[in-house]
């Protein structure tokens, strides 16, 4: 069969310049690209994972942890280890952690479908084995593991953030980025049109300082600018500011190259030059005439101009960065303005464009200036500063505070969360290891393994801490066969909380501990770990086309 895509077979009428891959033996690579990418990254799971460090082509230097991160710098080449890669980065965008989980779980998934595939069981008994022991396994979490955190309280919060920090470069200093995680997320808290609680990770703005330790990281609310006032005259603060965000200049107007004025009379030429200076002076005086007190712009603004507004008690930051512009224009409700022009061919400030806030300031800041907004109207925001001695540590202490920052939201947002340290995934493999037994099925084979592949967290946590993953193992899964036999009141019902304590190589009842995990980032983790497996099993084909031959001409003009 695959004679036709060889590329000399002139004879066939089908001849495609290609190769082709069918059947066992393409199932068979897929599953090898995707256990050679969760072979990269397994080593950095859990609390006492390793780093990686990465360098790319120009010789950029990324030391990371975190699995989206890894995977994204890889440059990988083969398709289905490319589905893996996505399956990362998607997580990340959804969830924010489990990078790491999702990818080894998936690579296992697939190891053990090819196994049963070998052994004679269709693809599509396994898929249908897979789809099915993922939805029981998610309705478990909801319905048996999720945990409330109004019951648990704001320590439970913090606990969540600890985790997801634990494991990586700020995991040595306690619950010190923890709870300014959760205070940095609680201060941005808006609701939707629906009347929910939302809380935007996006408000929480991160600035990395050079120089100094980690402890000496701060929070403060109010969204911070890395910029000072334009003018050392001007007001240190200000209440009540009425803004303006610009994206234009307010400096002297020129003519545009290669325009020619010919003048036959000296005034006149004065004339220009000082229409020339006008046209930025009534922008200015417009903007002031509209109240705007404090003026932040993209572009300059020239000191004339400068003086001004100084004059009349007004602020300007200017070269503020396009990004910091869009995000206090969205905070203080104000609008980014390209142009004044209105629609009569004028120019003119809309009042509805400009916003407010309740306090505008200058602090210092390390060594440098930066401008605070205070209460802004729309959006409230928070601003991280953290303090490092170089930029890998500082990069990564971002990716760190922002993963927590992403659990903390999920928590908060739907309510719940659950043990970490392999408890959920234990508890899930014996939970479906009793449903398959249920089934009278084929589906019951497939059910079994994707129970078993869910070990591959604790194991690989285990392994990780250099600790007996064996033995470790086994014991769990006694304590949660235990607790699922037990009816809901006897105390046995509590060992289902039981997760691996790595750091003492033991067990330890994880909820007390204060491992917790956003249950939402589990769900997630399942669901889009098997859509990503079922997508490579259902390959039973690859084929390759060759690239294009040119032609070799090597006077190729005409
Ligand atoms: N103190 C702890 N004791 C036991 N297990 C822990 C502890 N802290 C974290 N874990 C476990 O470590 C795992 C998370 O590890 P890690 O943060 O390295 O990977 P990830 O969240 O999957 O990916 P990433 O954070 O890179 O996006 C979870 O299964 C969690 O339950
Ligand atoms: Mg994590």
């Amino acid at each position: 069969m695959s004679g036709i895509f060889e590329t000399n077979n002139q004879d066939s009428a089908l001849t495609i310049g290609g190769t082709r891959v069918s059947g066992q033996e393409v199932r068979s690579q897929n599953v090898m690209a995707a256990l050679s990418i969760a072979n990269v990254i397994k080593t950095s799971l859990g609390p006492v994972g390793l780093d990686k460090m990465l360098v790319d082509d120009v010789g950029d230097v990324t030391i990371s942890n975190d699995g989206a991160t890894i995977l994204k710098l890889l440059e990988v080449e083969h398709p289905a280890g490319k589905i893996l890669v996505n399956l990362a980065q998607q997580q990340d965008t959804e969830v924010g952690d489990g990078t790491t989980s999702v990818v080894i779980i998936a690579a296992e998934l697939l190891r053990r479908a090819n196994e049963l595939i070998k052994g004679h069981i269709h693809p599509a008994t396994v898929i249908a084995g897979y789809r099915l022991a993922c939805k029981e396994a998610c309705k478990f979490i909801a319905d048996q593991m999720a945990l409330k955190v109004d019951k648990l309280g704001n320590e439970a919060l913090v606990n969540v953030a600890m985790t997801t920090i634990s494991s990586k470069i700020l995991g040595g200093y306690g619950t010190f980025f923890a709870e300014m995680a959760v205070d940095a997320l609680k201060a941005v808290k808006t609701t939707d049109f629906r009347g929910k609680p939302r809380y935007p990770v996006a408000a929480v703005n991160v600035l990395k300082v050079r120089g100094a330790s980690a402890r000496e990281s701060s929070y403060f609310t109010g969204y911070a600018l890395y910029r000072p006032f334009t003018s050392q005259a001007m007001k240190r603060s200000l209440k009540n500011p009425k803004i303006a965000v610009v994206d234009f200049d307010i400096t002297k107007t020129r003519m545009k190259m290669g325009v020619n004025v010919v003048i036959d009379n000296p005034e006149n030429l004065e004339a220009i030059r000082k229409r020339e200076a006008d046209i930025s002076a009534e922008r200015a005086r417009m903007l002031l005439d509209a109240g705007v007190t404090a003026l932040f712009s993209t572009r300059g603004v020239d000191d004339v101009y400068v003086k001004m507004f100084a004059e009349a008690g007004a602020v300007t930051v200017t070269r503020v960065p396009k990004e910091d512009a869009r995000r206090i224009a969205k905070g203080t409700g104000a609008s980014l303005l390209t142009t004044l022009a209105n629609l009569d061919g004028d120019e003119s400030v809309d009042p509805t464009t400009l916003g407010s806030a309740e306090l505008v300031e200058q602090v210092r800041l390390a060594d440098d200036d930066v401008v605070v907004i205070r209460g802004a109207s729309e959006q409230r925001a928070s601003t991280v500063i953290l303090r490092g001695p170089n930029d890998y540590m500082l990069e990564e202490m971002e990716r760190s505070f922002h993963d927590s920052l992403c659990a903390v939201k999920r928590v908060l947002e739907s309510g719940a969360c659950v043990p970490g340290g392999g408890a959920v995934e234990t508890a899930l493999d014996i939970y479906l290891e009793s449903f398959a037994t249920t089934l009278g099925s084929r589906e019951q084979l497939a059910i079994v393994e994707f129970a078993n592949a869910l070990l591959s967290i604790p194991k690989q946590l285990s392994v990780n801490a250099a600790k007996d993953s064996i033995e470790l193992i086994s014991k769990l899964r006694a304590y949660h066969a235990a607790a699922q036999k037990a009816s809901a009141d006897s105390p046995r019902s509590q060992l289902k909380s039981y997760g691996l304590d790595l750091h003492n190589g033991k067990l330890c009842d994880n909820v007390k501990a204060g491992v917790l995990e956003p249950a939402m980032s589990k769900i997630k983790m399942l669901k889009s770990a098997t859509e990503a497996a079922i997508n490579i099993l259902r390959i039973d084909d690859m084929i390759k086309l060759l690239p294009e031959q040119q032609p070799e001409d090597p006077h190729a003009h005409m």
